[in-house]
C-alpha cells in the first residue's frame, strides 16, 4: 500500500521529466566547421548561429560545450572551429586536425561558400566533402555529423555555383543514408532558411539570418536525436556544459597537462569576468592568476 503510493506519488515527476527531455537528453560536444559564416561575420555580435542554436539546444534539455581551436562572439562558450575566407580543403584540414583533438559527439559542417567566388563549378565538392565526412566518422568513433547546403548569394554566377554544389551534397547524403551512416543534411535554402533578404551583404546573413540558420540547424540535430544518432561525448576531461563557471571552454587540447587545464580554468573565469573573449589569451598566466583571486 505504501509502495504502491510512493510509486504513484513519483510518476508524474518521471513523466514531465520525460516530456521535457531536461534529464533525459544526450550532452552534445559540438565542433562547428566552417569559413567566415560559421565564425560569425556579418552578426553584429560574432555570435554567428552559433548562441541562438545553444540556446534551442539547451531549451530541449541538452547540455552543450562547443569546441575548436577559435573564438568568436560575445557568450562564454564561443570556441569555433573555421577561419574566414576557407575553401574546402582549407577547411577539410581543419576539421581533420580538431576532431580527434576534442572528440566531439556532433559535428556541423558548412563548407565550400568560398570555392564559388569565381563563380566557376566545383564539380568535386561532393566527393570531397564526402571524403571529410569519412574521416571524421574514423576520428572520433560514434560522431554524427550534420552539413548544411550552401545559403543563397547575391552574385547570380556565385549563386549557379552554390546550387550546383547543393545538388552535388544532396547526392552526398542519399549516399550517406544509404550506407546507415550518422549523418543528416539540412537545407539552408528551405523556407525556413535565410534568403537574400537576410544578408548583410552578398554572402553573409545578418543577424535575422543567423536566426533562421540557427533554426534549421535546431530542426537537423532533432532529427539526428530522434533517429537516435547522438551517443554521449567521450570522456576525456572536457566539461559537458560549456557556459559553466570555471569550464575550460575545451580549448586544450586532449592530453594537456594539469598545469595547463588549471591555467584555462583560470582565463576561461578571467574573460568572463572581464567581457573580453579574445584579449585574455595574450595576458600571461601570472597576471590572470592574480586576477581570478583577486575577486
Ligand atoms: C519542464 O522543465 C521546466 C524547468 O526545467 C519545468 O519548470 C517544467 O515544469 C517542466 N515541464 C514539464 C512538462 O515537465
Ligand atoms: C524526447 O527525446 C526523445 C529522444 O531523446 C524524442 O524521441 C522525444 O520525441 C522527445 N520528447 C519530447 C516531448 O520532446
Ligand atoms: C552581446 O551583444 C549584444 C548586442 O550588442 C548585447 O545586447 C548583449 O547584451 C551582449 N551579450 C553579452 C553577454 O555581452
Ligand atoms: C578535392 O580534393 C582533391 C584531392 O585532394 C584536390 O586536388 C582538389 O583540389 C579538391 N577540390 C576541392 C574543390 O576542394
Amino acid at each position: 500500500m505504501i509502495s504502491s503510493l510512493l510509486f504513484l506519488a513519483a510518476l508524474p515527476c518521471a513523466l514531465a521529466a520525460g516530456a521535457n527531455n531536461t534529464t533525459s537528453a544526450t550532452a552534445l560536444r559540438i565542433l562547428p566547421v566552417g569559413a567566415s559564416v560559421t565564425f560569425g561575420v556579418g552578426s553584429s555580435t560574432g555570435n554567428s548561429y552559433r548562441l541562438d542554436l545553444r540556446t534551442t539546444l539547451v531549451s530541449a534539455g541538452h547540455e552543450v560545450n562547443y569546441v575548436g581551436r577559435h573564438r568568436n562572439g560575445n557568450f562564454t562558450d564561443n570556441q569555433v572551429e573555421a577561419t574566414s575566407g576557407f575553401v574546402l580543403s582549407q577547411i577539410a584540414e581543419a576539421a581533420r586536425t580538431a576532431t580527434p583533438m576534442f572528440l566531439p559527439n556532433l559535428v556541423l559542417i558548412e563548407a565550400g561558400t568560398n570555392n564559388c567566388n569565381s563563380g566557376k563549378l566545383v564539380p568535386d565538392a561532393g566527393a570531397n566533402l564526402t571524403a571529410l565526412i569519412n574521416d571524421i566518422f574514423t576520428a572520433s568513433p560514434g560522431v554524427t555529423v550534420v552539413a548544411a547546403t550552401l545559403l543563397a548569394n547575391k552574385v547570380a554566377a556565385q549563386d549557379a555555383c552554390r546550387v550546383d554544389v547543393n545538388k552535388q551534397y544532396q547526392a552526398m547524403a542519399t549516399s550517406l543514408e544509404g550506407q546507415n551512416k550518422k549523418f543528416v543534411l539540412v537545407d539552408m535554402r528551405s523556407p525556413e532558411g535565410p534568403t537574400t533578404s537576410d544578408l548583410f551583404d552578398s554572402r553573409h546573413p545578418n543577424d535575422r539570418g543567423y536566426v533562421k540558420m540557427a533554426t534549421v540547424w535546431g530542426a537537423g540535430i532533432k532529427t539526428a536525436v530522434e533517429k537516435g544518432f547522438i551517443g554521449a561525448p567521450k570522456d576525456n576531461g572536457t566539461p559537458l556544459n560549456g557556459e559553466s563557471k570555471g569550464s575550460t571552454g575545451s580549448t586544450s587540447p586532449v592530453g594537456a597537462s594539469a598545469a595547463m587545464s588549471s591555467m584555462s580554468v583560470v582565463t576561461a573565469g578571467a574573460g568572463e569576468a572581464m567581457g573580453a573573449s579574445v584579449v585574455w589569451t595574450l595576458i600571461p598566466a601570472v597576471v590572470l592568476a592574480a586576477v581570478w583571486t583577486g575577486w
